[in-house]
């Protein structure tokens, strides 16, 4: 679905809403509604469908998004015009995705846990008094899995079937099957591409 659109002003690329009476109902019914409902895990039937709710809401504020998607409770992701959801991806809860200077793009079946923090966007820190800000794309592809509290940072990409450890800060990419865990994120090891 055709939600947001890239504008090029100077050197910056920000993604913007263009807000429909559609677009607003759905983010004002998220924002003071869906979005506190309760998770999976508070209370697994209604969580469920809490999830399910907030993910058909969600559809219409992302760039792009797949029919079924899930996304846990007090997700945070300004306005979501940055953000493409693929088949049956899942964001924990309280996740904060980043802003709309690039995209976040998040793979099918990729499990985020709860309290991630996918950040695509800095200040311009080299100009004085930060003026404007810069993003660099954010991927994490079909079957990657991310634990609780990982925070990811911009420019990175998350391999298909790779893993990332609980409370890990990812600087750089991340190969496909390869998990990494700590502070920076580091290589532990590879799962077995044949048994998956
Ligand atoms: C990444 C993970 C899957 C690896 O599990 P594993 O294969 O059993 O890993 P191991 O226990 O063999 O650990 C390998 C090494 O990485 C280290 N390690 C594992 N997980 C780590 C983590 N999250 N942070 C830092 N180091 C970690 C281990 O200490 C070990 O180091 P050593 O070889 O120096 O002793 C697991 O540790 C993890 O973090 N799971 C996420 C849990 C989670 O968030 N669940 C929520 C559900 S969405």
């Amino acid at each position: 679905m055709d939600t947001g659109k890239a504008e090029a002003i100077g050197d910056e690329v920000r993604y913007y809403q263009r807000w429909t009476l559609k677009r607003i109902f759905c983010y004002v019914l998220y924002l003071f509604f869906a979005k506190h409902l309760p998770s999976a895990n508070q209370l697994s039937f209604v969580g469920k469908y809490s999830n399910i709710l907030r993910g058909v809401l969600c559809r219409n504020l992302f760039l792009e998004s797949a029919k079924i998607v899930r996304v846990g409770k007090g997700v945070d992701f300004d306005n979501g015009c940055f953000v493409v959801m693929k088949d049956h991806a899942n964001i924990g809860d309280d996740s904060l995705l980043g802003g709309p200077y690039a995209k976040i793009i998040i793979g099918k079946h990729v499990m985020i846990g709860k309290r991630c923090i996918l950040i695509n966007q800095n200040h311009k820190y080299l100009v004085e008094g930060f003026a404007g800000k810069e993003g660099k794309d954010i991927v994490i592809d079909n079957y990657a899995w991310l634990g609780h509290q990982v925070t990811i940072l911009p420019g990175v990409r998350i391999g298909q079937h790779a893993i990332v450890g609980a409370g890990a800060v990812v600087s750089r990419s991340v190969p496909d099957y390869a998990i990494a865990v700590g502070n920076p994120a580091r290589i532990v090891k590879f799962r077995n591409e044949e048994t998956i």
